[in-house]
Parts: C-alpha cells; structure tokens; sequence
C-alpha cells in the first residue's frame, strides 16, 4: 500500500440522515454495559469513533509509520503528506484563510494554554485587562489566572443570566481602553449556550483586544467559519470531533501567531542552530516542538473527512432535534429541574433531579447501560451561579436517536424509584 485510504463519505451528503446507517458504523455502540445495550449520552466530554477513524489509526501505524519533515526516504515522505494533508483539511473545515494559522496541538487545553503563555506573556502586562465569561470551563479560566498573576493584570467576567445567557450589556461596560484580550467559550459544555460570538469579537475589536474563541463543544455540533466570525484564535479538539485523543487544533490569524514568541522550544520549531543563537522555523512548525502525534493527525484527518462526508449542517440539525426532543421529555418529569434556559443550546442538557445527587442519578443510569457525565463538568463557577454541586449532563452525537432518549426518560424515572 503506498498511498493511505481514502475515506469516503459515508452517505450522500444531503437529504435525511440515515441514523441506522451511521450508527452502523461505530463499533462501540453494539456493546453492552451492564447486560443493557449502550445509550452513550456523553459526547461532549468525548465522541465515540467511527470504523473509518479506528482503520486510519491502524493503517497509519501499518503502512505509513515514520518521523515527519526529518527524512529523504519514502515513508517519512508519505508520513510527512498525511501529517500535511490534514492540515489542508482542517484549514478547510474551519475556512481558514490560509494552512499555516492552523498548528497542532494535544486539544483545546493546550491551545488555550500556547495563547495565554506566548501571545499573553508577550500582551498583556501591569494593569491591563483580560476578559473571560461566567461560563467557561476551567481550561479557560485557569490559564487567564496564571497569566494575570504573573503580570499584575485584571481578570474580569461577563456574567450570565439565570437563563445562562450572557449579559452583553455588562460585556460593554467591562470593555476599554486596557482590556487587551477576550477569551469565550463558543458552546458551553456545562449547559449547552451558544455563545453570540461573532458579536463579542466586533464589540472586543472595537476596543483594540484580541479575542481566542474555545471551540472545543462547537467544532463537532454546528458549522464553524473563522473567517466570518473574525476571531483572531479559534480552538479545538479531535477527539470531540470523532477522532483520536491528544490531537487538536490552534487556529490563529497569519500575523499575529507569526509576531508571538515560541511556546515550546526543541527540535522542528528551528530553522537554524549555534550554540550563540537559534533561528526559529516559520509557521506552523515554530509552535510544533518535537516529534507530533503523527498518528493523531492521521485520525483527525480521517474524522474531518467523515464528518464533512456527513456534512455539519445535517449533524447540527439533528442534535437540534435531539436537544428539542429532550428537553420536551424531560420537563415532562415532575422533580427534574433543566439547568439553564438559553436563547441558543446545543448539543447537550444539563439537569439536576429533586433529592438526588446527580452522581447517584449517573449510578442507576449506568446500571442501565445509559452513560451521562455527573458532576461539575470542570466548570465549577457556572455550578457556583446556579447554586448546586453538580448536574447530570446528557450529551448528543450524530449516531444518538430520540429512542435513546425515551431510554433516558425511563431511566430517570427509574431513579425516583430507587431513591423513592
Ligand atoms: N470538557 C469535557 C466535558 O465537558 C471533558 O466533559
């Protein structure tokens, strides 16, 4: 084999999703836990991973396995085209303008992490200002902290409604002359906002600030364009998107990941070494130290391919259903309360259940085959806003279907029996 399989699309990329047909595709669904069929209801804090991500891997570490960029010979070539090739991919899925904003890296986190060390370090110095969101989770929050404590600046928050909708008046007033960045999260993973963030980067830009948009929820769930959002960062993860863990995406606009200081340092960021002096690589290898995941490439390659295969707007319209659907029989239950009442959700709900910790209420669903995520879901300020210690989550993917949420609703109602 000396090119890597292509993936096709895994259906027509319009008219009805076929469900059955994808679901068909992802091995782990036809598992049982707990002598039930699976109902995987946790896909914001990771996807499931289609046959065509599983074989990419396989073939990868088979057929194609070599260091990129580093070798004359024909398997560093192929290695170095997959690894580039991907590249082209995400610049395409996230319509950027151009290949070399895009920059690999372990997920959301530590893209998030590379702005706030590199451009941060570089911006934002005593007294100036840096603005996050009451809903972030804390891979957008903790990264701003240390920043801010290291350079004498000011963390500020737009706060959120008890509907969870940003207060955009409140975002005006926190603007000025010393907010020099603006970090928000597009989709929230806690419950389910969708962010008007296109707005928030012509109101930031009108002041001067550079805004990182944390895509991390957003990416796999609705159609993303950085170009029409004008956001100067954008990030992502694979391993939401259907493909692999440790793999993900910084997008940054030319100019300004092209101004900012390494944040890693090693071998691949270089173009030149002495001993006096290093001359750092052009983009993207200046921010992509060392040996990558190259095998995670190959996977969020094959992802993207079968995600654009199904196509965004089909998956986004779907989970919609999804979430209405959801929402309808939940609210039917007497003694489940839905956290949040957003302008714009999806992908997801989160609920608390009268008299029952939510980590109870993920034990008798588990015991039930239903996997929901209970807990803070690392956002321990929107639990704080709300009042309570945790919620029960249920999360959507495109292979999840309205039976499994009649699962969910019976399970529920299962809790009350258990816990009376
Ligand atoms: N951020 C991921 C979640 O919401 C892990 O579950």
């Amino acid at each position: 084999m000396t090119t890597p399989t292509a993936h096709p699309a895994p259906q027509a990329n319009s008219g009805p999703l076929d469900i059955a047909a994808i679901r068909g595709q992802f091995p782990i669904l036809d598992i049982e836990i707990n002598g039930k069929p699976l109902i995987y209801l946790d896909s914001a804090a990771t996807s499931q991973k289609p046959q065509a991500v599983i074989d990419s891997l396989v073939e990868y570490y088979s057929s194609f396995n070599a260091n990129v960029h580093r070798g004359v010979h024909t398997l560093s070539q192929q290695a170095t085209d997959i690894y580039e090739d991907t590249r082209v991919k995400a610049q395409a899925f996230i319509n950027a303008r151009d290949a070399r904003e895009i920059i690999y890296v372990r997920g959301t986190t530590e893209a998030i992490n590379l702005v706030a060390s590199s451009y941060g370090r570089a911006n934002v110095g005593d007294g100036d200002d840096v603005i996050i969101t009451a809903m972030e989770h804390h891979s957008n929050i903790v990264p701003w902290q240390i920043l801010c404590d290291e350079r004498g600046a000011n963390l500020k928050v737009i706060p959120m409604n008890d509907d969870g909708d940003l207060l955009m008046d409140e975002f005006e007033k926190l603007l000025g002359p010393r907010t020099k960045f603006v970090s928000v999260v597009h989709q929230a993973n806690s419950i389910g906002t969708v962010n008007p963030v296109k707005q928030i980067v012509e109101m930031a830009h009108a002041h001067g600030a550079v805004v990182l948009v944390d895509g991390a929820q957003s990416a796999p769930h609705i159609p993303v364009d950085v170009q029409d959002l004008d956001c100067d960062f954008y990030a992502f993860s694979g391993h939401k998107l259907y493909g692999p863990t440790g793999i993900g995406v910084l997008y940054g606009k030319y100019d300004l990941l092209n101004a900012m200081p390494p944040y890693q340092s090693g071998g691949e960021m270089i173009a030149s070494v002495t001993f006096e002096k290093t001359i750092y690589a052009d983009l993207p290898a200046k921010f992509e130290a060392g040996t990558p995941h190259i095998a995670g490439v190959a996977g969020l390659g094959a992802a993207i391919d079968w995600v654009q295969g199904v196509g965004i707007e089909r998956i986004a319209e779907h989970e919609h259903r999804l979430v209405e659907y959801g929402l309808q029989r939940l609210n039917e239950i007497d003694g489940v309360k839905i956290i949040g009442n957003p302008k714009r959700r999806a992908g997801l709900i989160s609920f608390i259940v009268d008299g029952v910790h939510p980590h109870d209420v993920g034990t008798v669903l588990d015991s039930q085959g239903i996997a929901i995520r209970a807990g803070h879901h690392c956002a321990q300020p929107v639990m704080a806003h709300f009042g309570i210690p945790a919620t029960v989550r249920a999360s959507f993917g495109v292979y999840n279907t309205t039976d499994e949420i009649d699962r969910l609703y019976e399970g529920v109602q299962q809790v009350f029996e258990v816990f009376g």
